[in-house]
């Protein structure tokens, strides 16, 4: 364990870039290994997460290099793939560590090719469910042996040829419309995924960069537009030169530390605003957030800005549960925001953040009550009475359950506390942002 106190700090100011997005360095790496020649890629998170994937690729027969880094830091990653339908049996099982979209993401790749593989991931991700892309990998013709109630570790039997399936998502998951996206670019013939509720399309957007042939149809459906998403099988794919934006998921710690702490002023560089991502910003903008995009562009197919964000006193709202998954791993933070803003905050519908690194909902409420703020937890999300403004009390230590984004929610939340917060160990920060630490203290706060 690697315990540390978040101080209360004076105001944030100045400019920082936050590291590549965790979603779309995944999908660089996985499609890249399926790639006939050289893939480059810059921009790339160099999280554990996203280095449990690069690993498994490598033991699956791609290969996958870090080039030097230039002057800035940058490093380029190479990638030479083995071709759609190419990959080995590895030689040992693979180590997932904390990452439930490499897990699924690489399920449903190996799901239709003629090998065993066997997956294995740390405490928290033990404890995740699997079954989600087990019953549509398997109606695919994929045999699995999983551990009770369809965890970690199992193994996946890949079928090969595998049959193409239309499948409706009974959960909003990206991951596991990833997975049977994935799974169909070996498979002869169109898989098809409808989705009721739109989740990130980061695959999608970048399957169709490689060369696949994706369509999305947009169909009015029960609950509003659903899409309905086609890939083409057996897939060839081109290797490409991707440059990852920034991550809006990293970002969102230092745009709500801006708005919460008194007297900043904070330039947040490359950010990924992908529509399917930034419903934080627009939450938090509902809220009386000061948060303007400057500098709008494209990076590769991905929409990305520079944000400006100024403190702000925030009003708490009843959070639209429609918003949930264009920000789902934004909650905890957000929960952080609420309980400093003026008046109560609303949220409903948040199931899927009991299944996550760590159950969020039960986490933050628990975190939250240690330093002193009003919460209370229901069965679907969280409703809290912000301080309007005034500082928690403070305390822990908070227990982050393995759980990288309750670690930096509540460092961000030790910032306005009278006595700083303690989080027991901020070693799971380095699965998904390792610079967090140091981004912080450049800032200020100690
Ligand atoms: C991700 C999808 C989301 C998200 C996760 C990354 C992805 O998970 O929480 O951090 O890259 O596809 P779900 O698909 O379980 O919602």
């Amino acid at each position: 364990m690697q315990p540390r106190r978040f101080l209360p700090t004076g105001a944030l100011k100045g400019e920082l870039r936050v590291p590549g997005d965790k979603s779309i360095s995944h999908r660089s790496i996985m499609l890249g290994a399926l790639a006939v020649g050289e893939t480059r890629v810059t921009g790339l998170l160099e999280g554990e997460d996203v280095l449990a994937t690069a690993a498994a690729m490598r033991a699956m027969g791609a290969t996958v290099l870090r080039q030097a880094q230039d002057d800035r830091g940058n490093a380029e990653w190479r990638i030479h793939g083995v071709g759609v339908g190419a990959l080995l049996r590895p030689q040992a099982p693979l180590d997932m560590g904390n990452s439930g979209t490499s897990t699924r993401l690489l399920m449903g790749l190996v799901a239709t090719h003629a090998i065993e593989t066997r997956f294995f991931g740390d405490a928290s991700l033990s404890k995740r469910p699997m079954g989600r892309v087990i019953e549509p990998l398997s109606q695919m013709g994929a045999a699995f042996e999983a551990s009770e109630g369809g965890k970690l570790p199992l193994t996946v039997r890949g079928a090969n040829p595998a049959v193409p399936i239309e499948y409706r998502l009974p959960v909003a998951s990206a991951q596991v419309k990833s997975a049977v996206l994935l799974a169909g670019l070996n498979t002869p013939g169109i898989t098809t995924v409808i989705e009721p509720v739109p989740t990130r399309d980061h695959s999608e957007r970048m399957l169709r960069g490689f060369g696949a042939e994706l369509d999305v149809e947009e169909l009015d459906g029960a609950t509003g537009l659903e899409r309905v998403i086609r890939i083409r099988g057996e897939a060839e794919l081109r290797p490409q030169v991707i440059d990852v934006p920034g991550d809006p998921s990293s970002a969102a710690f230092f745009i709500v530390a801006a708005l919460v702490v008194p007297g900043s002023e904070l330039l947040i560089r490359n950010v990924g605003l992908n529509p399917t991502r930034a419903g934080l910003v627009q939450v938090l903008r509902a809220m009386g957030g000061d948060i303007a995009e400057v500098n709008p562009r494209k990076v590769g197919d991905e929409p990305v800005a520079d944000l400006l964000v100024r403190h702000s006193m925030l009003q708490g709202i009843d959070v639209d549960p429609a918003v949930a998954p264009s920000m789902i791993d934004e909650f905890p933070v957000l929960f952080v925001a609420a309980a400093l803003a003026q008046g109560t905050t609303v949220t409903r519908g948040l199931d899927e953040l009991r299944v996550k690194e760590s159950d969020r909902l039960s986490a933050m409420a628990a975190a939250l009550t240690a330093v002193g703020a009003r919460v209370r937890e229901t069965e679907d999300g969280l409703t809290i009475e912000g301080t309007g403004g005034e500082p928690l009390n403070g305390g822990g230590p908070i227990a982050t359950h393995l759980d990288h984004r309750i670690a930096m929610s509540m460092a961000v939340a030790g910032l306005v506390s009278r006595d700083g917060v303690e989080v027991d160990d901020t070693r799971p920060i380095a699965t998904s942002f390792p610079v967090f630490e140091a981004l912080l203290d450049g800032l200020g706060s100690a």
